[in-house]
């Protein structure tokens, strides 16, 4: 549908349901979801067919309302005063108490912040007042779309509405910076180009990719999800004092338990996964016990659930 003012409104009424809202940016049409809800979050992980949970960008619509959710040193404010609306992404240490989904971070204590330019996005996100994660609208794997008909020819009916306010401009993802206290790093070229980041830092930018002892992919650069207790998989008889994360009916446990999804519902599951590993670990840890994980069917979103379970068991 046109980006009108009265379909930005019904969209914006739409997010804040917990449905999906593909729109345009200024660097690639983006598959939005309320950020502050789990639930919503996960329908976009549902709807883009992604093997593992990837940490999303946060859009919000001023740099005031970013600092409520990330803290900015002071390369990051200089980086947001100077390119803010644009399409520059910051990676941030996440503010005490964020709002923010613990699947849409994937469990990091960072965050991925973005201002877009595009006057639609501006528009949807005033409209909403909330903020809105958003990666690229098309389906893991096949390519970013700068038209809505891409994002229909992709991902179909599972998005609900789709805004068509035309080709998007830079038609290249955002370039992500992390400023994380140390140097600055380049953790994703993009749309901003590096020349411009370092002219405005008065300094070269850290690149992750020049550090052999760091990956050069931005997805493998994410130190994953881990808990501080060991983690057991597959378990369907946790011992006594365990603490247990079950997955669907589940029988009374002598122990700390959480339950992912009591009906069996992978969405649900995927929704809730941080924020029970997070207090599960924390009860782990208070008792000196290890976490035992429920199996969890590996389709639909059990892939995903499953690859950052078996990231948080591996031995570290
Ligand atoms: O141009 C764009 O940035 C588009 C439009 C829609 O805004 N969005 C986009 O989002 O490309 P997405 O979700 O595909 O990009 C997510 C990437 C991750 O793959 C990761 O590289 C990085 O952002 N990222 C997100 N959170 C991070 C974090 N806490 N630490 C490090 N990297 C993070
Ligand atoms: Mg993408």
């Amino acid at each position: 549908m046109p980006a009108t003012p009265e379909n930005i409104a019904s969209a914006a009424d739409c997010l804040g349901h917990g449905n999906l809202v593909a729109f345009p940016t200024e660097t690639v049409y983006g598959l939005g979801a309320d950020a502050t809800s789990d639930r919503a979050v996960a329908r976009i992980f549902e709807a883009k067919g992604r093997p593992s949970f990837n940490p999303l960008i946060i859009h919000v619509e001023d740099l005031a309302a970013a600092r409520v959710l990330g803290s900015f040193d002071a390369a990051a404010e200089r980086l947001a005063q100077a390119f803010w609306p644009g399409p520059l992404t910051l990676v941030v240490p996440r503010a005490p108490g964020c709002p923010i989904s613990a699947l849409a971070s994937a469990g990091l204590d960072t965050i991925a912040l973005r201002v877009p330019a595009h006057e639609t996005a501006q528009a949807l996100l005033r409209a909403c007042g909330r903020p809105l994660a958003a990666p690229s609208a098309n389906r893991s794997g096949s390519i970013s779309p700068t038209l809505a008909a891409h994002v229909a020819a992709s991902l179909g009916d599972r998005v609900d509405r789709i805004l068509d306010a035309g080709a998007t401009g830079i038609g290249l993802e955002s370039t992500i910076i992390a400023c994380l206290g140390s140097a600055p790093t380049l953790l994703r070229p993009g749309g901003l180009a590096r020349e411009a980041i370092e002219r405005c830092l008065e300094g070269r930018l850290a690149d992750c990719a020049a550090d052999p002892d760091r990956p050069t992919a931005p997805g493998q650069l994410l130190s994953h999800y881990a808990p501080r207790a060991a983690l057991r998989l597959n378990v369907t008889a946790p011992a006594p004092g365990e603490a247990y994360l079950a997955f669907g009916p589940a029988a009374p446990h002598d122990g700390p338990m959480r339950n992912l999804s009591p009906g069996g519902d992978l969405i649900e599951a995927a929704a809730n996964l941080f924020r029970l590993l997070h207090e599960l670990d924390a009860e782990a840890v208070s008792r000196s016990s290890t976490i035992a994980a429920a199996p969890v069917p590996h389709h639909g979103l059990g892939e995903a659930i499953n690859d950052r379970l078996a990231r948080a068991a591996a031995p570290r």
